[in-house]
């Protein structure tokens, strides 16, 4: 803090959203700034025993004296987000920059046929084909759509005055590093770079005016839709590990392989990362659910952690302990 990234080191899902809202309620920041693709993002927050699931509006929402924020290089599905807005009753503090690309139904329906769908294994929600119109210059922005008239703001603007005060900004990433259009395993990508430096650039944060960036490895990795992934285990296998996930925009079963070092160490490099956030230690170490301190953690957890630590030689500040966003370690000074 005061600006901090979040960003995903695999392939997206790795709790991306419960360490933001983890960190909303504990830095309580003034400005939470989404980042990143679109709603194809799908994050699933515990809190109090409840469950809510959010594509569009930041994960920090949580927090009610967090006002929330879209930047301009996110494309916009005004439905999914006006949903939102109302379901978590968040309309007097929710922003969307004049300059959001608009998804609209044409976009979806390639989306959820053809090549994307089928060799891709895109998530149907028609954010590639608006992330193209918008290199073709034909997208509709914000600002020509009436319902989210109320909603418009200067997204950057308005980050950086916050900064200009010292207040705290979270700026949250979607997606992970190696689903990023540049660095990941092209085709099977999403529709722009992910990586920390786009995440600022879609927001209108420039790069010096980072303090830190976190980035969320799960304790195993996890891919859905087509592409490599290295050591992929069999579905029975991560079914008796207890790795089976479903994904939350699509309902599909994740695909799981090992902690992939090489890749964890790519991805650190790639996004500049000061810290880490490890996910789900709970997944891989029962003994060690909802813990909230590490001395307690069992010798073989402690071990996974440190040996994360030295070989990516960045200190692991946040520990996923359980779905619930209490379920945290901070280790964080
Ligand atoms: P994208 O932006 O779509 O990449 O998603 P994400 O990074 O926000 O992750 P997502 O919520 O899709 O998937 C993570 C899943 O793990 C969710 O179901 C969370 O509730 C759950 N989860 C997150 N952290 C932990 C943890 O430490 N332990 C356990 N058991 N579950 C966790
Ligand atoms: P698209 O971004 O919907 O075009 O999908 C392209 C690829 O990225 C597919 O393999 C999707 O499953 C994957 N993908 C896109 N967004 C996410 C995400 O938020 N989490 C995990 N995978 C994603
Ligand atoms: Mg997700």
């Amino acid at each position: 803090m005061p600006s901090t990234v979040i960003v995903g080191g695999f392939y997206g899902d790795e709790g991306k959203g419960k360490i933001v809202s983890y960190l909303a309620m504990k830095d309580n920041p003034v400005i939470a700034v989404r980042g990143g693709v679109g709603p194809n993002a799908g994050h699933t927050i515990e809190h109090n025993n409840k469950k809510y699931k959010v594509r569009m509006l930041p994960s920090a929402f949580l927090n009610p004296d967090t006002r929330l924020l879209i930047g301009p290089g996110v494309v916009v599905s005004p439905e999914v987000l006006l949903k939102e807005i109302e379901e978590f009753g968040t309309q007097d503090r929710s922003y969307v920059d004049f300059q959001c690309g608009i998804i609209e139904e044409s976009h979806r329906t390639i989306d959820s046929q053809g090549r994307l769908k089928q060799s891709i294994g895109s998530t149907g929600t028609g954010t590639g084909p608006a992330n193209a119109d918008r290199a073709m210059r034909t997208l509709k922005l914000a600002k020509e759509i009436d319902s989210l008239a109320f909603y418009l703001e200067d997204v950057p603007n308005t980050i950086n005055f916050a900064l200009d005060r010292n207040e705290k900004v979270l700026v949250e990433g979607t997606q992970g590093t190696f689903l990023s259009l540049w660095h990941g395993t092209y085709p099977f990508v999403t529709s722009k770079d992910v990586t920390a430096s786009a995440i600022c650039s879609d927001v209108g944060l420039g790069p010096k005016r980072v303090d830190d960036v976190i980035i969320v490895f799960k304790s195993y990795v996890t891919r859905v839709g087509e592409g490599p992934l290295k050591n992929e285990i069999a579905p029975e296998n991560a079914v008796s590990r207890g790795w089976q996930e479903i994904g939350t925009v699509t309902g599909r079963q994740r695909r799981a392989a090992d902690f992939d070092f090489d890749l964890a160490k790519r991805a650190i490099m790639l996004n500049s990362a000061t810290q880490i956030a490890i996910t789900k230690l709970d997944v891989v170490f029962p003994e060690c659910a909802h813990m909230q301190s590490f001395s307690d953690l069992s010798s073989p957890a402690k071990y996974f952690i440190k040996n994360i630590e030295d070989q990516l030689k960045t200190p692991v500040t946040l520990i996923g302990t359980g779905p619930e966003v209490d379920d945290t370690i901070d280790r964080r000074e």
